[in-house]
C-alpha cells in the first residue's frame, strides 16, 4: 500500500498533516522523530511537521539525518523546512518580522509543486524563525513579502520545504500543493474510509484476540460508530456496551439514547443510572480540571461496580472508548504537546489500563468528520451522525462552578479595555469568571471580557482581536445581546440537580430554536453555558455557536440578531438575567467553556 510518513516535531497541525493526505487518497501516519531510517524504506514520501521549538535551541527534536538518504521525496512544513535546510548545511535566524496568519505567496509557476496555483495566492503562516541561507543545491521556489525562503526546492533529490502551513483550510491552495507533493511521490490516490475501515476491523480483531470487550457508549457519534464497529468485528457476543446516565446528559438524552439502540436493533447494550453517584462526587468542586478527573474517574468505578453486577471476569473484559484524535492531542497525549483540558477518556485510571493493554480505541486517530464519514458507510442514520457533538463529562463543563467570592479586576486590566473599546465606538467589561482557553499551543485560564454598543459581527470581530492580542488577562469575549438592569456579580454556583436542570432546560430551548429557525445543520456545535454570574440577581447564559471540521480550530457563528432575541424572550421567562454570545475563534478560545 502507498503510503506517506508524517514525522512529529510536536506542531499543533502535525496530525492534520496525515489527515489531510488520507483526504486526498493517499494513507498516512505519524512517526515520532526517533524513527530508523530502514522503518521508513516501505514509505512514499516523508513530511516533516511543524513544532514548536527553534531548530537551535538545546534539545529542540530532531531526526536521523540518515532519512534523506534513503532517496524518497521529502516535504519540510515550518519546522520541518527549517530543520531540513539546517540538517543540509543552510542557515536558520530568527526573522526580521515575525509572520502570523495570512500572506501572499507568489510561487515559482513552472515547478511541479505549484501546479494549478495561482500566481499569488493566500498561505497560513505562523512563524517567527525563517530559513536565512539555502543549502547546497537548493533554490527559492515561492516568497512572501517577508519571507524570500517562503518555498524551497531541490529538485534533484525531490526535497521541499514550506515556510507556511499549507494543511490549514486557509493556505487556500494548500491541498493542490499537497496533491502536488504526493504525486511526486508517485501516488496514485487510491486509498478512502473503505480501505480504512477494513483495516480497522482486523486491527480490532487482532487487539482483542481472545477477549470481550466492554464499552461505555455515551449515545452520541463517537461512542455508537465505535459501538457498532466493534459488533461488526468482534460479533455481539463479545462485545457489552454500557450507557451510564451521569446527571449531566442534555434533557430526556439517556432515554432517547435506549430508543434509538433498542430501534437499531443493539440488544448487547445494558443502561445504568448513576447521577447520585456523579453528583455526589462534584460536591464542592470548583476547578474545571478537577471536575473532569472526578467525572473521568467515576465513569470508571461506575464500569467496574457494573461489570461486577453481571459477573463479568475481569481477565476475559477489555475496555473499549470511542475517543478521537483531538481528546488525545488536547489532553496532552502526544510526546510534545501541552495539556489543554484532560478529557474523560484519558484520566489516570484508564491511561494505567492503557499501559497493562487493556483499552482498545478504534477511531483514536480520526477527527469526528472522518467518524462521521465512517459511520454513514456502517449505515448508522444520519439523524444521529449529524448530531452536534457533546463532549463525554457534558454539562458538567458547561455549567461554570464557584464559590462565589467576587474578584477583583486589576485597574489596569480596565484601563485597557476601555481604552481599546473606546477607540471603536463600544463599551464593555471584564467579567469576573475565568474559563480555559488555549493559545500558542498552550492552556489558558483567565477572562471573558464583554462588550456593548455593536450589532455588527465584523465590527465586533476586530475588536475582539485587538482586545485578545493586547490584553493577556482575557482569553474570550462575548457580545451582550440582552440583559436585565443592574450589575453584574458574582454567585456560587455547583453541579447539583437545581443548576443543573436549569442549565438542562435552557440547552433545550437553545437547541429547539436551532431546529425550528433552520440553523442546526448550518451550526457545528452550540455549547449553552451557566456562568456563576447574576444579573439583575437572575444567572447569565452564554451561547457558544462554533463552525469548525475538526475541532482543532473553530469560528464564531453569526446567528440572526432577530433569533438571539426571541430566544432571549423565552429565557427571560424562564428566569435568565443576561444572554451573552461568544464571539471568540479558537484559538485563542476553546469551544467549551470550563
Ligand atoms: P474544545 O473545548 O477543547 O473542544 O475546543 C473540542 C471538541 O471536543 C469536545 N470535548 C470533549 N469530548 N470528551 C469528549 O468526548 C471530553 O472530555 C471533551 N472535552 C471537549 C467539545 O465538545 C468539542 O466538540
Amino acid at each position: 500500500m502507498e503510503k506517506i510518513a508524517v514525522v512529529d516535531f510536536g506542531g499543533q497541525y502535525t496530525h492534520l498533516e496525515a489527515r489531510r493526505i488520507r483526504q486526498l487518497g493517499v494513507y498516512s501516519e505519524i512517526v515520532s522523530p526517533q524513527v530508523k531510517p530502514e522503518e521508513l524504506k516501505g514509505y512514499n514520501g516523508i513530511i516533516l511537521s511543524g513544532g514548536p521549538s527553534s531548530v537551535y535551541d538545546k534539545g529542540a527534536p530532531v531526526c536521523d539525518p540518515a532519512i534523506l538518504e534513503i532517496g524518497i521525496p521529502v516535504l519540510g512544513l515550518c519546522y520541518g523546512h527549517q530543520l531540513l535546510s539546517r540538517t543540509l548545511g543552510g542557515e536558520v535566524k530568527p526573522g526580521k518580522v515575525q509572520e502570523f496568519g495570512p500572506a501572499s505567496l507568489s510561487p515559482d509557476m513552472g515547478h511541479p509543486l505549484f501546479q494549478g496555483v495561482k500566481s499569488h495566492t493566500e498561505v497560513w503562516m505562523s512563524h517567527g524563525d525563517e530559513v536565512a541561507k539555502l543549502p547546497m543545491g537548493f533554490r527559492a521556489i515561492g516568497s512572501t513579502s517577508d519571507c524570500a525562503n517562503a518555498a524551497v526546492a531541490n529538485d534533484e533529490r525531490k526535497f521541499y520545504g514550506l515556510q507556511f502551513h499549507p494543511e490549514v483550510t486557509h493556505s487556500v491552495e494548500g491541498n493542490t500543493m499537497l496533491r502536488n507533493f504526493l504525486s511526486i511521490c508517485g501516488c496514485k490516490f487510491e486509498w478512502d474510509m473503505k480501505h480504512y475501515l477494513a483495516s480497522l476491523e482486523d486491527q480490532v480483531r487482532k487487539q482483542c484476540e481472545g477477549k470481550k470487550v466492554f464499552l461505555l457508549v455515551s449515545g452520541g457519534v463517537d461512542s455508537t460508530v465505535a459501538f457498532e464497529l466493534l459488533n461488526r468485528a468482534l460479533g455481539p457476543d463479545r462485545v457489552l456496551g454500557l450507557h451510564i446516565d451521569n446527571g449531566l446528559m442534555r434533557k430526556g438524552e439517556s432515554a432517547e439514547v435506549l430508543e434509538f439502540m433498542n430501534r437499531e436493533g443493539f440488544h448487547n447494550l445494558h443502561v445504568k443510572d448513576a447521577s447520585e453517584q456523579f453528583l455526589t462526587a462534584l460536591r464542592g468542586v470548583h476547578a474545571p480540571e478537577t471536575k473532569r478527573k472526578i467525572i473521568g474517574e467515576t465513569f470508571l468505578t461506575v464500569k467496574d461496580a457494573a461489570a461486577a453486577e453481571l459477573q463479568l471476569d475481569p481477565s476475559e473484559w477489555m475496555l473499549a472508548q470511542g475517543t478521537i484524535y483531538p481528546d488525545t492531542i488536547e489532553s496532552g497525549g502526544t510526546s510534545h504537546a501541552a495539556v489543554i483540558k484532560t478529557h474523560h477518556n484519558r484520566v489516570q485510571g484508564i491511561l494505567d489500563l492503557m499501559a497493562q493493554g487493556n483499552v482498545v480505541e478504534p477511531l483514536a486517530e480520526l477527527y469526528k468528520d472522518e467518524v462521521r464519514e465512517l459511520g454513514r458507510m456502517l449505515d448508522i442514520p444520519n439523524t444521529l451522525i449529524d448530531r452536534h457533538p457533546f463532549p463525554g463529562p457534558g454539562l458538567g463543563v458547561r455549567l461554570l462552578c464557584s464559590d462565589g467570592k467576587e474578584e477583583s479586576i486589576p485597574a489596569d486590566v480596565t484601563n485597557k479595555v476601555n481604552e481599546v473599546l473606546q477607540a471603536k465606538g463600544l463599551t464593555g467589561e471584564v467579567l469576573p469568571v475565568k474559563s480555559v482557553g488555549v493559545q500558542g499551543d498552550a492552556r489558558t485560564y483567565a477572562h471573558p471580557c464583554l462588550i456593548r454598543g455593536t450589532r455588527d459581527y465584523q465590527i465586533a470581530d476586530v475588536a475582539t482581536t485587538e482586545l485578545l492580542n493586547r490584553v493577556r488577562s482575557v482569553n474570550r469575549v462575548v457580545l451582550e445581546i440582552q440583559a436585565l438592569d443592574g450589575a453584574y456579580t458574582a454567585t456560587a454556583m455547583e453541579c447539583n440537580r437545581t443548576h443543573l436542570d436549569f442549565l438542562r432546560e435552557t440547552d433545550a430551548i437553545c437547541t429547539q430554536t436551532l431546529y425550528r429557525e433552520k440553523l442546526y445543520e448550518s451550526v457545528w456545535q452550540m455549547p449553552v453555558v451557566l456562568l456563576p454570574l447574576l444579573k439583575g440577581g437572575k444567572p447569565v447564559f452564554v451561547l457558544r455557536p462554533v463552525l469548525s471540521s475538526e475541532a482543532m480550530t473553530a469560528r464564531f457563528a453569526e446567528l440572526p440578531f432577530a433569533v438571539l432575541d426571541a430566544l432571549w424572550k423565552e429565557l427571560r421567562t424562564l428566569g435568565a438575567g443576561a444572554l451573552l454570545y461568544d464571539i471568540t475563534h479558537k484559538p485563542p478560545g476553546t469551544i467549551e467553556w470550563e
